[in-house]
């Protein structure tokens, strides 16, 4: 029987795991979603964002963003490689920022701009969809909300 792999998601902790976040957000937003480059890194990600990285027997896998604005927090970049989706590991990206934000912030919500493919995804989690849908970098994209405080 295969030894079941083991799975951490954190805070990134050096440039490596930065760049290795970024890494996964190219390949799964620019290759594969074609939005452009130029959107896909903004001002936040040279500071102001706290990055997540999702490590599969020691593999940069997955990645998300945490940006705390006051009682609100965001999640943005949620990106899993492909060869991992459907094994849970986007879940257990949402959940550990989610304790996160109830661990080391002041903020109550959480809110999101789900592309609409994925909206799904994350109602599964306890996301509430919000508001009309909008554009963002040419895909449909509609708000979402979690209390967690
Ligand atoms: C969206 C994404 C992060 C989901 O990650 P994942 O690891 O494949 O998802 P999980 O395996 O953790 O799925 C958790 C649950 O959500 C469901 N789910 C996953 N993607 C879904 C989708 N697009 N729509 C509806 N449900 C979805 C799964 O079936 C699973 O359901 P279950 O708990 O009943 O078994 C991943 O598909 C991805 O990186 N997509 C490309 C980038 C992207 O679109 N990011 C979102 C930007 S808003």
């Amino acid at each position: 029987m295969p030894i079941p792999a083991e799975i951490i998601v954190r805070p990134i902790e050096n440039e490596t795991e930065r760049e290795a976040c970024f890494a996964i957000r190219h390949t799964v937003f620019v290759g594969e979603q074609n939005v452009p480059v130029e959107l896909e890194r903004d001002e936040y990600d040279g500071g102001g964002a706290i990055h997540f990285i999702a490590l599969v027997d020691g593999k940069a896998e997955g990645t998300g963003r945490l940006r705390v604005m006051g009682d609100w927090a965001k999640i943005q970049r949620v990106a899993v490689s492909p060869g991992m989706r459907g094994t849970g590991l986007g879940a257990q990206i949402m959940q550990q920022i989610e304790e996160y934000v109830r661990r080391e912030c002041l903020a109550s919500a959480i809110t999101l701009g789900a592309q609409i493919d994925a909206a799904g995804f994350y109602e599964r989690l306890g996301y509430v969809r919000h508001g009309d849908e909008f554009d963002d970098a040419g895909i449909v994209h509609i708000e979402m909300r979690k209390q967690v405080g």
